[in-house]
């Protein structure tokens, strides 16, 4: 059979609401044309983020009934502890609320004024965390994932030689750990070859260096290798994942995308010296060790979710069917980053809005329009999320894409629903040259995308 169907039933369900184009004139209107500021009743499909909407299994909810909630050596955890010790083959396993919880301790204990954190490329709240420590972080993603029309495999890889010639003249004294990001979520999305992890963690290994992967879509980006990399087309996800993890001297994990959970994370290591520090701040910031900020249940159904993630038929579907929304986006003429990735489409909103200037924020425009089209929720990656002013002349300094993301909750929407948001993109580019431009009459200092207020050029 050539059809790749939801490998699921449903068995619980949640209506969503429509509404009318005028009625979601005055929403937007209301919450200052910024998606964050919109409420999740007025969304008909909502593609902010891929982080914490995953719809849970049956098992995982039977997970939740049976957690136990003892405050310390609870079952749960020791389920969780097995589960993931036995996945990445690390020796230490410390849970956490979330992602940015385990990057907090990592960087807390290693980061500092001085350091430099290499990543292909630094999520936000990677960055954000190091750099409060008064370290840099610095991204090495290779020349062809920073481009977003041209196809290639692994647009995700570290660009060795970049990194290894940064290493001989930054010293490797002051940099503590190498992090690696797979799937590259700030790069669309795009996976790390198995080769390229090898060879990075061989690289460091001759300055003594510990790699650490960012490992919230493990399980996307080795089902990747199974299909692009020569040599594993026969080798199951879980041993692909598990040769991944085996490179690794740690990784940080938000449980949030590749657990298939709605909260959760968890740091692991093999440093145990590392290990006693990072347990020492968890108590203070999170909790004791064998729950970490998390309760029993959501312990059980993350090493519920770790399994069912590695179910081959589930991620041929999840894969199948974000290509599937890139490709028809790709057929009607909409410019995508190439080849789609692992969680989302990405918009090239420059290309597609030609006439609207950087500092008119094209991405937001797109943004806007498939709101008031469709009641379709998606985010801005461009000049509202990480454009600076200019500390002399106050202009706005754009990053070089200006790019819309559709992140596909995983297990929530069928293909039905994808056909709808293809249908109304195609209205929105129909309507491409009236589109309008917005500009920001309120912001933050500081992560401006989650709160600015817009209004329309
Ligand atoms: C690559 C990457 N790292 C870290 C994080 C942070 O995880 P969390 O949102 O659970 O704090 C995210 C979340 O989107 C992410 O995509």
């Amino acid at each position: 059979m050539k059809t790749i169907i939801e490998p699921f039933k449903i068995k619980s369900v949640e209506p969503i609401r429509s509404t009318t184009v005028p009625e979601r004139e005055t929403i937007l209107r209301k919450a200052f044309y910024n998606p964050f500021l919109i409420h999740a009743d007025d969304v008909l499909i909502d593609l902010l983020t891929d982080s914490g909407t995953s719809a849970m299994s049956s098992r995982q909810w039977a997970g939740i009934m049976d957690g136990d909630e003892s405050y310390a050596g609870s079952r749960s955890f020791f389920r969780f502890e097995k589960t993931v010790r036995e996945l990445t083959g690390l020796r230490h396993i410390i849970p956490t609320h979330q992602g940015r919880a385990a990057e907090k301790i990592l960087f807390s204990i290693m980061g500092g004024a001085g350091k430099f954190i290499p990543n292909n490329t630094h999520f936000d709240t990677t960055r954000a965390n190091v750099e409060f420590t008064g370290a840099t972080g610095v991204d090495f993603v290779t020349e062809v994932g920073k481009k977003p029309e041209v196809r290639a495999d692994f647009k995700g890889n570290m660009d060795i030689e970049a990194l290894e010639a940064f290493i001989k003249k930054t010293g490797p004294a002051n940099i503590p750990l190498c992090m690696l990001t797979v799937t590259n979520n700030s790069g669309g999305g795009q996976p790390v070859s198995m080769k390229n992890i090898r060879e990075t963690k061989a690289m460091l290994k001759r300055y003594g260096i510990p790699l650490f992967l960012d490992a919230c879509r493990f399980a996307e980006n080795a089902y990747f290798i199974k299909l692009r990399e020569p040599g594993y087309e026969k080798v199951s996800v879980r041993d692909i994942a598990k040769e991944m993890f085996s490179y690794a001297d740690g990784c940080t994990m938000s449980a949030k995308k590749d657990a298939l959970v709605n909260i959760g994370g968890f740091l692991a290591m093999n440093d145990d010296a590392l290990a006693v520090k990072s347990r020492n701040l968890l108590i203070v910031t999170e909790g004791f060790p064998t729950y970490g900020g998390l309760a029993g249940r959501d312990l059980e159904a993350i090493a519920q979710g770790l399994d069912e993630i590695l179910e081959e038929d589930y991620l041929r579907y999840r894969i199948r069917s974000v290509e599937y929304l890139g490709e028809k986006f790709t057929a009607i003429g909409i410019p995508i980053v190439q080849p789609p990735g692992g969680h989302a489409i990405y918009i090239d909103a420059k290309a597609l809005l030609p006439l609207i200037p950087q500092h008119e924020y094209p991405g937001q425009a797109v943004v806007v329009e498939l709101y008031r089209a469709g009641g379709i929720r998606c985010v801005e990656i461009g000049s509202v999320m990480f454009g600076k002013y200019d500390p002399i002349d106050g202009r706005l300094q754009s990053p070089p894409m200006e790019l819309v993301r559709l992140a596909i909750p995983r297990r929530v929407y069928t293909q039905s629903h994808i056909d709808y948001v293809v249908e109304a993109t195609i209205e929105v580019f129909q309507r491409r040259n009236e589109l309008r431009g917005l500009r920001i009459v309120a912001e933050p200092p500081a992560l401006r995308h989650f709160t600015a207020r817009f209004e329309e050029v």
